[in-house]
Protein backbone atom coordinates (compact mmCIF):
# COMPACT_ATOMS: atom_id res chain seq x y z
CA UNK A 1 0.00 0.00 0.00
CA UNK A 2 1.01 3.48 -0.66
CA UNK A 3 1.86 5.83 1.81
CA UNK A 4 -0.12 8.47 2.89
CA UNK A 5 -0.13 12.24 3.07
CA UNK A 6 -0.40 14.24 6.39
CA UNK A 7 -4.05 14.40 6.22
CA UNK A 8 -4.73 10.92 5.78
CA UNK A 9 -2.18 10.18 8.68
CA UNK A 10 -4.16 11.62 11.54
CA UNK A 11 -6.55 8.79 11.93
CA UNK A 12 -5.84 4.81 11.42
CA UNK A 13 -7.87 3.53 9.03
CA UNK A 14 -8.78 -0.15 9.92
CA UNK A 15 -11.01 -3.00 8.98
CA UNK A 16 -11.61 -6.34 10.35
CA UNK A 17 -11.88 -9.45 8.81
CA UNK A 18 -12.56 -13.48 10.06
CA UNK A 19 -14.32 -13.80 13.91
CA UNK A 20 -13.32 -15.13 17.51
CA UNK A 21 -14.78 -14.60 20.68
CA UNK A 22 -15.27 -11.72 22.26
CA UNK A 23 -14.01 -10.01 18.51
CA UNK A 24 -17.99 -7.84 17.71
CA UNK A 25 -17.09 -6.41 21.33
CA UNK A 26 -13.68 -5.24 20.20
CA UNK A 27 -14.73 -3.92 17.17
CA UNK A 28 -17.48 -1.64 18.72
CA UNK A 29 -15.17 -0.50 21.33
CA UNK A 30 -12.72 0.39 19.02
CA UNK A 31 -14.91 2.03 16.78
CA UNK A 32 -15.60 4.27 19.47
CA UNK A 33 -11.50 5.30 19.54
CA UNK A 34 -11.02 8.85 18.63
CA UNK A 35 -7.88 7.85 17.01
CA UNK A 36 -8.93 5.11 15.15
CA UNK A 37 -11.53 5.27 12.08
CA UNK A 38 -13.22 1.44 11.28
CA UNK A 39 -13.34 1.29 7.49
CA UNK A 40 -15.89 -1.77 7.78
CA UNK A 41 -15.32 -5.50 8.33
CA UNK A 42 -16.17 -8.64 7.11
CA UNK A 43 -16.18 -12.17 8.26
CA UNK A 44 -14.88 -13.95 5.02
CA UNK A 45 -11.62 -12.22 3.58
CA UNK A 46 -13.30 -12.85 -0.37
CA UNK A 47 -16.28 -10.40 0.46
CA UNK A 48 -13.64 -7.46 1.60
CA UNK A 49 -11.92 -7.87 -1.57
CA UNK A 50 -12.95 -4.17 -2.51
CA UNK A 51 -12.16 -2.47 0.46
CA UNK A 52 -9.14 -4.27 1.23
CA UNK A 53 -7.98 -3.36 -2.24
CA UNK A 54 -9.15 0.21 -2.59
CA UNK A 55 -9.27 1.02 0.60
CA UNK A 56 -6.17 2.35 1.55
CA UNK A 57 -6.09 0.69 5.40
CA UNK A 58 -3.23 1.21 8.03
CA UNK A 59 -3.71 -2.09 9.43
CA UNK A 60 -6.13 -5.01 8.88
CA UNK A 61 -7.32 -7.09 12.13
CA UNK A 62 -8.06 -10.70 11.35
CA UNK A 63 -9.70 -12.78 14.03
CA UNK A 64 -9.67 -16.42 14.16
CA UNK A 65 -11.11 -19.25 16.25
CA UNK A 66 -8.50 -22.21 14.95
CA UNK A 67 -6.01 -23.35 16.67
CA UNK A 68 -3.57 -23.20 13.47
CA UNK A 69 -2.08 -19.85 11.78
CA UNK A 70 -4.55 -18.74 9.42
CA UNK A 71 -2.43 -19.13 6.56
CA UNK A 72 -4.81 -19.33 3.65
CA UNK A 73 -6.79 -16.39 4.86
CA UNK A 74 -3.94 -14.11 5.64
CA UNK A 75 -2.59 -14.80 2.15
CA UNK A 76 -5.99 -14.07 0.41
CA UNK A 77 -5.81 -10.40 2.18
CA UNK A 78 -2.22 -9.93 1.02
CA UNK A 79 -3.58 -10.71 -2.20
CA UNK A 80 -5.16 -7.94 -2.34
CA UNK A 81 -3.39 -4.94 0.37
CA UNK A 82 0.22 -4.66 2.01
CA UNK A 83 -1.31 -2.95 5.22
CA UNK A 84 -0.02 -4.41 8.21
CA UNK A 85 -2.08 -7.60 9.38
CA UNK A 86 -2.55 -8.44 13.42
CA UNK A 87 -4.29 -11.83 14.09
CA UNK A 88 -6.26 -11.11 16.85
CA UNK A 89 -7.32 -14.78 18.53
CA UNK A 90 -8.88 -16.26 20.71
CA UNK A 91 -6.90 -19.29 21.89
CA UNK A 92 -3.19 -19.17 22.49
CA UNK A 93 -2.39 -22.04 20.83
CA UNK A 94 1.60 -22.73 20.70
CA UNK A 95 1.17 -23.96 17.19
CA UNK A 96 -0.63 -20.68 15.87
CA UNK A 97 2.12 -18.51 18.13
CA UNK A 98 4.65 -20.32 16.44
CA UNK A 99 3.84 -20.20 13.07
CA UNK A 100 2.78 -16.60 13.60
CA UNK A 101 6.50 -15.80 14.12
CA UNK A 102 7.00 -17.31 10.23
CA UNK A 103 4.53 -15.52 8.64
CA UNK A 104 4.18 -11.62 7.56
CA UNK A 105 1.71 -10.50 10.50
CA UNK A 106 2.69 -7.54 12.68
CA UNK A 107 1.35 -8.71 15.80
CA UNK A 108 -0.93 -11.58 17.26
CA UNK A 109 -2.98 -9.99 20.00
CA UNK A 110 -4.80 -13.05 22.01
CA UNK A 111 -8.32 -11.57 23.67
CA UNK A 112 -9.22 -10.49 26.21
CA UNK A 113 -7.42 -7.61 25.96
CA UNK A 114 -6.87 -4.22 26.95
CA UNK A 115 -8.31 -1.98 24.61
CA UNK A 116 -5.18 0.66 24.83
CA UNK A 117 -3.20 -2.26 24.79
CA UNK A 118 -5.40 -3.03 21.29
CA UNK A 119 -5.01 0.79 20.30
CA UNK A 120 -1.29 0.50 20.80
CA UNK A 121 -0.39 -2.93 19.10
CA UNK A 122 -2.11 -1.03 15.87
CA UNK A 123 -0.99 2.43 15.81
CA UNK A 124 2.35 0.51 16.23
CA UNK A 125 1.81 -2.03 13.59
CA UNK A 126 0.28 1.10 11.17
CA UNK A 127 3.39 3.64 12.09
CA UNK A 128 6.26 1.22 11.36
CA UNK A 129 4.36 0.37 7.73
CA UNK A 130 4.45 4.36 7.37
CA UNK A 131 7.66 4.71 8.46
CA UNK A 132 9.16 2.25 5.74
CA UNK A 133 6.88 3.32 2.95
CA UNK A 134 8.47 6.94 3.77
CA UNK A 135 11.89 5.98 3.44
CA UNK A 136 10.58 3.68 0.02
CA UNK A 137 8.59 6.62 -1.24
CA UNK A 138 11.81 9.04 -1.88
CA UNK A 139 13.30 6.12 -4.21
CA UNK A 140 9.55 5.22 -5.16
CA UNK A 141 7.82 6.29 -8.41
CA UNK A 142 4.69 8.11 -8.63
CA UNK A 143 1.01 6.19 -9.70
CA UNK A 144 -0.55 8.48 -11.46
CA UNK A 145 -3.98 6.78 -13.03
CA UNK A 146 -6.41 7.75 -15.50
CA UNK A 147 -9.84 7.24 -14.86
CA UNK A 148 -13.58 8.42 -16.03
CA UNK A 149 -16.81 6.13 -15.91
CA UNK A 150 -17.77 6.76 -19.26
CA UNK A 151 -16.11 5.82 -22.76
CA UNK A 152 -14.52 8.78 -25.14
CA UNK A 153 -13.97 11.22 -21.92
CA UNK A 154 -10.30 11.62 -23.40
CA UNK A 155 -8.45 8.94 -20.88
CA UNK A 156 -6.21 7.74 -23.57
CA UNK A 157 -5.45 11.12 -24.87
CA UNK A 158 -4.81 12.48 -21.22
CA UNK A 159 -2.49 9.62 -20.41
CA UNK A 160 -0.07 9.28 -23.26
CA UNK A 161 0.09 13.35 -23.39
CA UNK A 162 0.97 13.29 -19.98
CA UNK A 163 3.39 10.21 -19.71
CA UNK A 164 5.71 12.09 -22.83
CA UNK A 165 5.24 15.32 -21.06
CA UNK A 166 6.53 13.66 -18.22
CA UNK A 167 9.47 11.92 -20.11
CA UNK A 168 10.28 15.01 -22.53
CA UNK A 169 9.77 18.24 -20.17
CA UNK A 170 9.94 17.33 -16.91
CA UNK A 171 12.75 14.13 -17.75
CA UNK A 172 10.75 11.96 -15.69
CA UNK A 173 11.78 8.38 -15.86
CA UNK A 174 8.74 7.41 -17.28
CA UNK A 175 6.19 4.07 -17.88
CA UNK A 176 3.01 4.42 -19.61
CA UNK A 177 0.51 1.31 -18.32
CA UNK A 178 -2.02 0.73 -20.37
CA UNK A 179 -4.42 -0.79 -18.36
CA UNK A 180 -7.74 -0.39 -20.47
CA UNK A 181 -7.12 -4.21 -21.16
CA UNK A 182 -9.60 -5.17 -23.40
CA UNK A 183 -9.33 -2.73 -26.28
CA UNK A 184 -6.33 -0.08 -24.90
CA UNK A 185 -4.93 2.02 -27.55
CA UNK A 186 -2.46 4.11 -25.68
CA UNK A 187 0.37 2.32 -28.18
CA UNK A 188 -1.47 3.29 -31.48
CA UNK A 189 -2.43 6.33 -29.89
CA UNK A 190 1.81 6.54 -29.16
CA UNK A 191 2.11 5.64 -32.34
CA UNK A 192 4.14 2.50 -31.33
CA UNK A 193 3.44 -1.27 -33.16
CA UNK A 194 5.09 -3.43 -29.77
CA UNK A 195 6.23 -6.55 -30.25
CA UNK A 196 5.59 -7.56 -26.58
CA UNK A 197 2.08 -6.51 -24.54
CA UNK A 198 1.37 -7.17 -20.44
CA UNK A 199 -0.15 -10.25 -22.04
CA UNK A 200 3.50 -11.55 -22.70
CA UNK A 201 4.57 -10.17 -19.51
CA UNK A 202 2.42 -12.03 -17.06
CA UNK A 203 2.45 -15.31 -18.91
CA UNK A 204 6.02 -15.66 -18.88
CA UNK A 205 7.54 -18.18 -16.35
CA UNK A 206 9.16 -16.52 -13.24
CA UNK A 207 8.85 -14.53 -10.69
CA UNK A 208 8.74 -10.55 -12.37
CA UNK A 209 11.58 -7.88 -11.17
CA UNK A 210 12.99 -5.07 -12.63
CA UNK A 211 15.12 -6.99 -15.27
CA UNK A 212 12.20 -9.01 -16.68
CA UNK A 213 9.71 -5.46 -16.75
CA UNK A 214 12.42 -4.11 -19.03
CA UNK A 215 12.53 -6.71 -21.39
CA UNK A 216 8.95 -6.03 -22.27
CA UNK A 217 8.28 -2.52 -22.38
CA UNK A 218 9.04 -0.63 -25.68
CA UNK A 219 11.05 2.57 -25.89
CA UNK A 220 9.10 5.84 -27.58
CA UNK A 221 11.52 8.55 -29.06
CA UNK A 222 10.53 10.88 -26.29
CA UNK A 223 12.00 8.92 -23.23
CA UNK A 224 9.27 6.83 -21.91
CA UNK A 225 8.50 3.67 -21.68
CA UNK A 226 5.37 1.74 -22.64
CA UNK A 227 3.82 -1.37 -21.62
CA UNK A 228 0.94 -2.46 -23.94
CA UNK A 229 -2.98 -3.68 -23.34
CA UNK A 230 -2.86 -7.35 -25.05
CA UNK A 231 -3.18 -7.45 -28.22
CA UNK A 232 -6.72 -9.79 -28.12
CA UNK A 233 -9.53 -8.64 -25.97
CA UNK A 234 -9.66 -12.66 -24.19
CA UNK A 235 -6.29 -12.79 -23.37
CA UNK A 236 -7.08 -9.65 -20.57
CA UNK A 237 -8.38 -11.72 -17.87
CA UNK A 238 -4.89 -13.44 -17.33
CA UNK A 239 -4.14 -10.09 -16.07
CA UNK A 240 -4.74 -11.21 -12.76
CA UNK A 241 -4.94 -8.33 -9.47
CA UNK A 242 -2.31 -9.65 -8.13
CA UNK A 243 0.10 -9.84 -11.12
CA UNK A 244 -0.75 -5.96 -11.09
CA UNK A 245 -0.16 -5.43 -8.11
CA UNK A 246 3.42 -6.85 -8.38
CA UNK A 247 3.65 -4.95 -11.39
CA UNK A 248 2.84 -1.75 -9.85
CA UNK A 249 5.32 -2.85 -6.79
CA UNK A 250 8.34 -3.26 -9.46
CA UNK A 251 7.45 -0.15 -11.67
CA UNK A 252 7.60 1.97 -8.77
CA UNK A 253 11.47 0.74 -8.17
CA UNK A 254 12.67 1.75 -11.57
CA UNK A 255 10.03 4.90 -12.86
CA UNK A 256 10.04 8.14 -11.34
CA UNK A 257 6.52 8.00 -12.64
CA UNK A 258 3.85 5.39 -13.81
CA UNK A 259 1.21 6.68 -15.58
CA UNK A 260 -1.97 4.23 -15.80
CA UNK A 261 -4.63 4.69 -19.00
CA UNK A 262 -8.06 2.88 -17.57
CA UNK A 263 -11.26 1.42 -18.96
CA UNK A 264 -14.42 2.78 -17.48
CA UNK A 265 -15.10 0.07 -14.87
CA UNK A 266 -14.24 -1.22 -11.30
CA UNK A 267 -12.85 -4.49 -11.91
CA UNK A 268 -10.07 -6.45 -10.04
CA UNK A 269 -7.40 -4.99 -11.68
CA UNK A 270 -8.77 -1.54 -11.25
CA UNK A 271 -9.09 -1.97 -7.72
CA UNK A 272 -5.37 -3.61 -7.42
CA UNK A 273 -4.12 -0.28 -9.31
CA UNK A 274 -6.52 1.87 -6.70
CA UNK A 275 -4.36 0.65 -3.98
CA UNK A 276 -1.66 1.48 -5.53
CA UNK A 277 -2.39 5.20 -7.02
CA UNK A 278 -0.99 8.12 -5.46
CA UNK A 279 -3.23 10.33 -7.96
CA UNK A 280 -6.16 9.74 -9.39
CA UNK A 281 -7.56 11.91 -12.31
CA UNK A 282 -10.92 11.71 -12.60
CA UNK A 283 -12.12 12.46 -16.32
CA UNK A 284 -15.16 14.67 -16.78
CA UNK A 285 -16.86 16.31 -19.81
CA UNK A 286 -19.24 18.95 -20.21
CA UNK A 287 -22.58 16.67 -21.11
CA UNK A 288 -24.82 14.84 -18.45
CA UNK A 289 -24.20 11.36 -18.80
CA UNK A 290 -20.23 11.73 -18.10
CA UNK A 291 -21.63 13.95 -14.81
CA UNK A 292 -24.16 11.04 -13.57
CA UNK A 293 -21.27 8.67 -14.30
CA UNK A 294 -18.93 10.46 -12.42
CA UNK A 295 -21.05 10.78 -9.37
CA UNK A 296 -22.11 6.92 -9.31
CA UNK A 297 -18.08 6.77 -9.55
CA UNK A 298 -17.54 9.04 -6.71
CA UNK A 299 -20.14 7.29 -4.54
CA UNK A 300 -18.34 4.21 -5.18
CA UNK A 301 -15.00 5.25 -4.31
CA UNK A 302 -16.21 6.45 -1.00
CA UNK A 303 -17.20 3.20 -0.55
CA UNK A 304 -14.08 2.17 -1.39
CA UNK A 305 -12.73 3.78 0.96
CA UNK A 306 -10.64 5.20 -1.53
CA UNK A 307 -8.84 8.84 0.21
CA UNK A 308 -10.21 12.05 -1.79
CA UNK A 309 -7.50 13.91 -1.01
CA UNK A 310 -5.95 11.76 -3.75
CA UNK A 311 -7.75 12.66 -6.43
CA UNK A 312 -7.53 15.67 -8.61
CA UNK A 313 -10.57 16.73 -11.53
CA UNK A 314 -9.97 17.34 -14.88
CA UNK A 315 -12.36 19.28 -16.87
CA UNK A 316 -11.97 18.18 -20.68
CA UNK A 317 -12.99 19.94 -23.20
CA UNK A 318 -13.49 22.93 -21.19
CA UNK A 319 -14.56 25.61 -23.32
CA UNK A 320 -17.00 24.13 -25.31
CA UNK A 321 -20.44 26.07 -25.26
CA UNK A 322 -22.66 23.29 -24.98
CA UNK A 323 -25.16 24.56 -22.39
CA UNK A 324 -23.34 23.60 -19.15
CA UNK A 325 -20.96 24.99 -17.37
CA UNK A 326 -17.72 24.73 -15.39
CA UNK A 327 -19.60 25.64 -12.48
CA UNK A 328 -22.85 23.57 -12.90
CA UNK A 329 -20.15 19.86 -13.34
CA UNK A 330 -18.43 21.46 -9.47
CA UNK A 331 -22.48 22.08 -8.00
CA UNK A 332 -23.54 18.55 -9.33
CA UNK A 333 -20.25 16.32 -7.86
CA UNK A 334 -19.74 18.90 -5.36
CA UNK A 335 -16.14 19.00 -6.00
CA UNK A 336 -13.94 21.65 -7.07
CA UNK A 337 -12.43 21.40 -10.99
CA UNK A 338 -8.62 21.32 -11.12
CA UNK A 339 -7.99 21.46 -14.18
CA UNK A 340 -9.35 22.56 -17.35
CA UNK A 341 -8.19 21.09 -20.69
CA UNK A 342 -9.47 22.76 -24.08
CA UNK A 343 -11.12 21.52 -26.72
CA UNK A 344 -8.54 21.31 -29.85
CA UNK A 345 -9.02 19.91 -33.03
CA UNK A 346 -5.18 19.39 -32.84
CA UNK A 347 -6.04 16.49 -30.38
CA UNK A 348 -7.90 14.08 -32.53
CA UNK A 349 -5.46 15.00 -35.61
CA UNK A 350 -2.50 14.15 -33.17
CA UNK A 351 -4.34 10.70 -32.56
CA UNK A 352 -4.61 9.61 -36.12
CA UNK A 353 -0.92 10.64 -36.66
CA UNK A 354 0.25 8.68 -33.80
CA UNK A 355 2.02 11.75 -32.40
CA UNK A 356 0.73 12.90 -29.11
CA UNK A 357 0.27 17.10 -29.24
CA UNK A 358 3.05 17.36 -26.86
CA UNK A 359 5.61 16.35 -28.75
CA UNK A 360 4.17 17.19 -32.19
CA UNK A 361 2.31 20.55 -31.55
CA UNK A 362 3.78 21.50 -28.24
CA UNK A 363 2.57 25.12 -29.02
CA UNK A 364 -0.90 24.44 -28.87
CA UNK A 365 -3.30 25.14 -26.32
CA UNK A 366 -3.95 21.49 -25.83
CA UNK A 367 -0.30 20.93 -25.29
CA UNK A 368 0.29 23.54 -22.80
CA UNK A 369 -2.67 22.49 -20.66
CA UNK A 370 -1.00 18.83 -20.52
CA UNK A 371 2.02 20.47 -19.99
CA UNK A 372 0.79 22.41 -16.71
CA UNK A 373 -0.81 19.30 -15.79
CA UNK A 374 2.66 17.28 -15.78
CA UNK A 375 4.03 20.07 -13.83
CA UNK A 376 1.27 20.32 -11.33
CA UNK A 377 0.65 16.44 -10.45
CA UNK A 378 4.61 16.57 -10.09
CA UNK A 379 4.83 19.10 -7.62
CA UNK A 380 1.60 19.40 -5.69
CA UNK A 381 -0.80 17.07 -3.73
CA UNK A 382 -4.33 17.49 -5.19
CA UNK A 383 -5.88 18.33 -1.49
CA UNK A 384 -3.66 21.61 -1.65
CA UNK A 385 -3.75 22.42 -4.88
CA UNK A 386 -7.65 22.52 -4.57
CA UNK A 387 -7.32 25.25 -1.84
CA UNK A 388 -5.00 26.86 -3.66
CA UNK A 389 -4.89 28.99 -6.96
CA UNK A 390 -6.14 26.81 -9.96
CA UNK A 391 -4.66 26.73 -13.58
CA UNK A 392 -7.07 27.30 -16.24
CA UNK A 393 -5.85 27.08 -19.94
CA UNK A 394 -9.23 26.86 -21.27
CA UNK A 395 -10.05 29.21 -23.66
CA UNK A 396 -13.10 31.13 -22.89
N1 LIG B 1 -9.55 18.01 -25.51
C1 LIG B 1 -9.92 17.39 -26.63
N2 LIG B 1 -10.11 18.09 -27.78
C2 LIG B 1 -10.50 17.46 -28.90
N3 LIG B 1 -10.71 16.16 -29.01
C3 LIG B 1 -10.55 15.40 -27.91
C4 LIG B 1 -10.14 15.97 -26.66
N4 LIG B 1 -10.05 14.98 -25.76
C5 LIG B 1 -10.38 13.84 -26.39
N5 LIG B 1 -10.67 14.09 -27.70
C6 LIG B 1 -11.05 13.11 -28.73
O1 LIG B 1 -12.02 12.24 -28.19
C7 LIG B 1 -11.81 10.91 -28.61
C8 LIG B 1 -11.82 9.99 -27.41
O2 LIG B 1 -10.69 10.23 -26.62
P1 LIG B 1 -9.95 9.07 -25.85
O3 LIG B 1 -9.72 7.90 -26.75
O4 LIG B 1 -8.77 9.65 -25.16
O5 LIG B 1 -11.08 8.69 -24.81
P2 LIG B 1 -11.08 7.49 -23.74
O6 LIG B 1 -11.69 8.03 -22.51
O7 LIG B 1 -9.74 6.89 -23.64
O8 LIG B 1 -12.07 6.48 -24.46
P3 LIG B 1 -12.26 4.90 -24.12
O9 LIG B 1 -13.06 4.82 -22.87
O10 LIG B 1 -13.00 4.39 -25.33
O11 LIG B 1 -10.90 4.32 -23.98
C9 LIG B 1 -10.50 10.87 -29.36
O12 LIG B 1 -10.73 10.70 -30.73
C10 LIG B 1 -9.86 12.22 -29.12
O13 LIG B 1 -9.22 12.69 -30.25
MG1 LIG C 1 -9.06 4.93 -23.89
Amino acid sequence: MSEHTEQDAQTTRIYFTGDCDGFADLRDALANHPELEVVGWSDHVAQAAGVLAGGHLNCVLHGTRAEKFPGGEVAAIREQTRSPIIIVASSTATELLEEALEAEVADVLVLPQLIENVVFAIRKAAHAKRRVSTVARSQQGRVVTVFSPKGGTGKTVTATNLAAAFAKYEQKRTLLLDLDLQFGDAAIVMGIEPEKTIYDLVVAPGELDIEKLAGYTTKHPCGLDILPAPLRPEDAELVTESKITRLLEVARECYDVIVVDTSPFFHGPMLATLDRTDELLVLCGLDVPTLKNVRLALQTLELLSFPSSRIRYVLNRANTKVGLSKREVEGALKVAVHIEVPSDRIVPVSVNRGAPAVLSEPGSDFAKAMMALAKTVMTTEPETKRSKKRISLARS
